[in-house]
């Protein structure tokens, strides 16, 4: 963010931020933790934790909801008796605070696949609330989703305790489940076969602040009717307008998700646990310069998910809201389940953990995933949201950035070093220097004289240019994008509703797109064709930065939330959308400058759920030191378990020098982020490769052909992630659902099934690794082959050049072995593919391949095999998704000549030594070598000649 460099050339006037940003550049101190809120200095948080601590407070030992030792009801909310009824698939019921006696509406909507929706707001609401966080996040705008039918829907009523309840019993799921709801006070309990899961408002922190006309000649209190924090003051026009609401997962012991925040994997509780943290964990995009680690405070992106897993059970809630939101953890043995539940014989002292959701504005909106398995719970969530954009090959490479390339000459001298020193790339990146004055779609003239040029020269060679666009526009009526924008009225508004908003961010006195106004949007999307965007080819390539957005004047560095959007909307309501909006924006523009289309690819810094339709994510601006490394783990499978599957963070730590020893091992890592990017701040020293000398630059170089080496597999895994939501970079639990054990693991992850990858996350060459070998199954070093059996810890002495990545046995990884200057010259090579046999004798795998760049594979055109092995015999058959269409045949034809040239079966128990390969109707039998006399050996069977598209079976004899 701010930094001294770059604030040389702001306009004079710019005086106090450019000082900032001068200090900034001078000492690289820590977060400045005042510049943004705490809980207590943000209003509504603070009413809302208030009211639960009152209603904690009067609750009764145990936790049990309902009675009170003051006399005052813990939750001030009921449902209206007579209200409840079943309208098609939604339960309906009119919910009231005990003074205020404005009702509420309530629906509670039945989804195929079990999953259930919430949607409360005033039931003639003052005005309207904003509702199109669905529209902007769910598939078809939220107007389709694939409700249950009615018929299997039962709606009974009664008293349970003294309590009067109304259920609604589900038919025709595999598991038998319930919504059950009682009257007073409301809680919702979501049960499988009888057994509570999921609870709302068993602690009775339900509190809905009403929407209301202000008060006439009040004073203002509590921040409801203004706010100030520190210079600014936010003048809450609407009043308040905020709500809240626990919920508690029955049985489970961690929760997971809701990124972004550099923190472990496993939620830490918030209040009232020593080891935890003492704010929520909040979610708000913003830029936060040096951000700190092991801390719940908001950074760039924002998902409303989480999971919950214990040993027998997955689920999930999607808070869906846009506006700023607070979550408070607490772990719990036994208070969460309401006597509703209670069972004779001391059931019901199970633990829990107790969500608390506190959101600004919006109306309430929640969706429960009830699993149970991992599997089910990401395909309720992927019926709802749509997931990953299948990116195109070139993605997946190996992207090279820093801020900045200074010049064509540069850039082309990047490009000769990485051919010369054999490392693989895909991308060269160009941040905000390569523009003129920092007018994006623009150059400098100077140093790049002719872009379209250089973007040949690159693509002859195999690679892509990325080239930055921020949000700011700057306000200089000679730049013909600040004109258009302003002509045709397409800014965010200021307060006032007609002025634009004006802020500064990098170019100085700057301005900022409103993509809530659909016109405004594809007018700037436009802006990426190749007639608007002078200098630009089809190897250029987009990366949105600073769109939370980043306003270097603004509170807590961004926008103010009275300033006004489209439809006059306050920013408060849309602030964790606009990121996403931008980077939709983006990508639309790219998808459309091409016809046919072609498959775009924008990174973007702010997201929500729902920007993996959209391309990748990044972690921002980390520091080169051990201690970001390892927190970059749990910070890219946090974004993996919300569905930002697409997502890595900059390679070598972005502020500060790393020394070699980190650099290497940073490589060494950054190839198992699904987005794998180097990149540095200007301020420090140059760092590619080659100038670590030896023994660095092999590692790094080893470490990077791996990457392209596996091609086939990442992108076979993407495809996978974007039919089913199923994480590509996954904690372990998630392949080992009933270890316990490893519920907390956040240095060794799982990439896909196959592959279990343990960083070496410590300077110290001497300190050996423990490794966990988890379940009853054989592990097998990649580079080596060396076997390992499960269940089993081992420590290993890790020289510079050793990495700890093993390959579970039973599964099949597609590979491509020559080693090429980037992945879209990979793509007629052959396959190799490698069995690692599993302690059962058998092993599965799956491959996919496409033409990498266009939609074609939505007609069909793809191959997708389905690789099996059992009785030493390799298969390979067509997937159930491949169907026979033109598309498909016109694929497969192109693709004849592209055969296996190598199989390589690892821990076969006794030596085998001919291969019989059936395919075409026709046999072959041909030697195989065989190396090792131990279980771990490996058998190569050369060129088996048989085409990657084809029906084949290798029998090994
Ligand atoms: C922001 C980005 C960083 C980029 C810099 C200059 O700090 O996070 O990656 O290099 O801006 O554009």
């Amino acid at each position: 963010m701010k930094i001294g460099t770059a604030a040389k050339g702001w306009p004079v006037g710019l005086v106090c931020v450019a000082a900032v940003a001068l200090s900034l550049a001078l000492t690289v101190d820590a977060v400045k933790r005042e510049d943004f809120k705490t809980c207590e200095q943000s209003a509504f948080c603070l009413r809302h934790r208030q009211f639960a601590e009152a209603v904690a407070g009067a609750s009764k030992p145990a936790g049990i909801v309902g009675g009170a030792a003051s006399g005052q009801p813990a939750s001030q909310y009921s449902v209206v008796p007579g209200t409840v009824h079943l309208d098609g698939h939604t339960l309906v019921a009119l919910v009231e605070q005990k003074e205020d006696r404005v009702p509420l509406k309530f629906e509670v909507s039945f989804l195929a696949g079990g999953s259930i929706r919430l949607r409360a707001q005033e039931e003639t609401p003052l005005f309207p609330r904003f509702d199109d966080t669905q529209k902007h996040t769910l598939r078809g705008e939220g107007r389709d989703l694939p409700y249950a039918p009615p018929e299997s829907l039962r709606l009974t009523s009664g008293t349970v305790n003294g309590v009067a309840v109304h259920t609604v019993n589900v038919t025709g799921a595999a598991d038998a489940f319930s919504v059950r709801v009682a009257e007073q006070p409301w809680s919702l309990t979501y049960l499988r076969n009888d057994k509570p899961v999921i609870q709302l408002n068993s602690k009775g922190f339900f509190k809905f602040e009403q929407l209301r006309k202000c008060p006439d000649g009040d004073t203002p209190t509590d921040g409801e009717w203004e706010e100030t924090f520190r210079t600014w003051t936010d003048s809450k026009p609407r009043g308040p307008e905020s709500f809240g609401l626990d919920i508690s997962f029955v049985g489970f012991e961690h929760v997971y998700g809701i990124p972004e925040h550099a923190s472990p994997l496993s939620l830490k509780p918030t209040r009232g646990d020593k080891d935890g943290y003492d704010q929520p964990y909040r979610l708000y995009n913003l830029d936060v310069f040096e951000y700190e680690l092991d801390n719940p405070m908001a950074l760039y992106g924002s998902i409303p998910l989480m999971l919950a897993h214990s040993a027998e059970a997955t689920v999930g809630v999607l808070w869906l809201n846009a506006a700023e939101t607070w979550v408070d953890v607490t772990h719990e043995r036994s208070s969460a389940i309401s006597n509703l539940f209670r069972r004779s014989g001391g059931a019901g002292r199970e633990p829990s953990v107790s969500t608390h959701w506190i959101s600004e504005s919006g109306v309430m909106d929640v969706f429960l995933f009830p699993g149970p398995t991992v599997a089910d719970t990401y395909q309720q969530y992927a019926a709802i949201v749509e997931q990953t954009a299948l990116p195109r090959d070139f993605a997946l490479g190996y992207h090279q950035s820093r801020w900045n390339y200074l010049d064509e000459e540069d850039v082309l001298t990047i490009n000769d070093k990485m051919h010369e020193h054999g490392i693989p790339y895909d991308v060269i990146w160009l941040d905000i220097e390569h523009t003129d004055g920092k007018r994006y779609f623009t150059w400098d003239g100077q140093k790049f004289p002719d872009p379209a040029g250089l973007q040949g020269q690159l693509g002859r060679d195999g690679h892509q240019l990325v080239t930055i666009v921020d949000p700011h526009v700057k306000r200089d009526t000679s730049y013909r994008i600040w004109s258009e924008a302003n002509e045709r009225g397409y800014f965010i508004k200021a307060r006032d509703g007609s002025s634009a908003f004006q802020g500064w961010c990098w170019p100085g006195d700057s301005s900022w797109v409103d993509c809530f106004d659909s016109e405004a949007a594809a007018w700037f999307s436009e802006q990426y064709h190749m007639d608007k965007y002078n200098g630009s080819t089809r190897n250029l390539f987009i990366w949105n930065d600073m769109n939370e957005p980043s306003v270097f004047n603004g509170p807590e560095i961004t926008l103010d939330k009275d300033a006004q959007h489209h439809g006059g909307w306050e920013h408060r309501n849309v602030h964790n959308l606009y990121g996403m909006l931008y980077h939709k924006a983006s990508a639309d523009g790219l998808r459309t400058r091409e016809s046919p289309n072609l498959r775009p690819f924008v990174l973007s810094r702010a997201y929500f759920a729902g920007s993996q339709r959209y391309g990748p994510i990044w972690t921002g601006d980390n520091t080169a030191d051990w201690a970001h490394l390892r927190a970059s783990v749990p910070m890219v499978l946090s974004n993996n378990i919300a569905g930002m599957h697409f997502s890595g963070a900059d390679v070598g730590g972005f502020f500060g020098n790393p020394d070699e020893t980190l650099l290497t091992r940073w490589y060494q890592l950054g190839i198992w982020y699904p987005f794998f990017r180097a990149h540095a701040h200007i301020d420090t020293k140059r760092r590619e490769p080659w100038l670590l000398g030896e023994p660095y630059l092999t590692h790094i170089r080893d470490a990077v052909r791996e990457r392209y080496r596996l091609l086939p597999y990442w992108y076979t895994l993407f495809r996978e992630a974007g039919l089913t939501g199923m994480p590509i970079m996954r904690p372990m639990w998630i392949e080992f659902p009933a270890e316990k054990g490893l519920f907390a693991e956040d240095k060794a992850f799982m990439v896909g099934q196959a592959i279990m990858v343990v960083p070496v996350t410590d300077s110290d060459a001497a300190q050996p690794v423990d490794v966990a070998f988890p379940a009853q199954e054989n592990w097998y070093n990649m580079r080596t082959h060396d076997m390992y059996m499960g269940p089993a810890r081992r420590q290993f002495s890790v020289g510079l050049g050793d990495t700890l990545v093993f390959a579970r046995g039973g599964s099949i990884v597609p590979t491509r072995e020559r080693n090429r200057r980037s992945a879209v010259l990979m793509r007629r090579d052959p396959f190799t593919l490698y069995v690692y046999v599993g302690r059962a004798g058998t092993a599965a795998g799956r491959l996919y391949v496409d033409d990498g760049e266009s939609y074609e594979y939505e007609d069909g055109a793809f191959i997708e095999r389905e690789l099996s092995f059992a009785n030493a015999t390799l298969v390979s058959r067509p997937s159930a998704r491949t169907t026979a269409s033109a598309a498909q045949a016109a694929f497969a034809k192109s693709m004849e000549r592209v055969r296996i040239e190598r199989v390589v079966v690892v821990g076969l128990r006794n030596p085998l030594t001919r291969a019989t390969v059936r395919a075409g109707g026709e046999e072959r039998t041909i030697e195989v070598s065989y190396s090792g006399s131990r279980a771990d050996a490996e058998c190569v069977v050369r060129d088996p000649a048989v085409p990657v598209g084809s029906d084949w079976e290798i029998a090994l004899s």
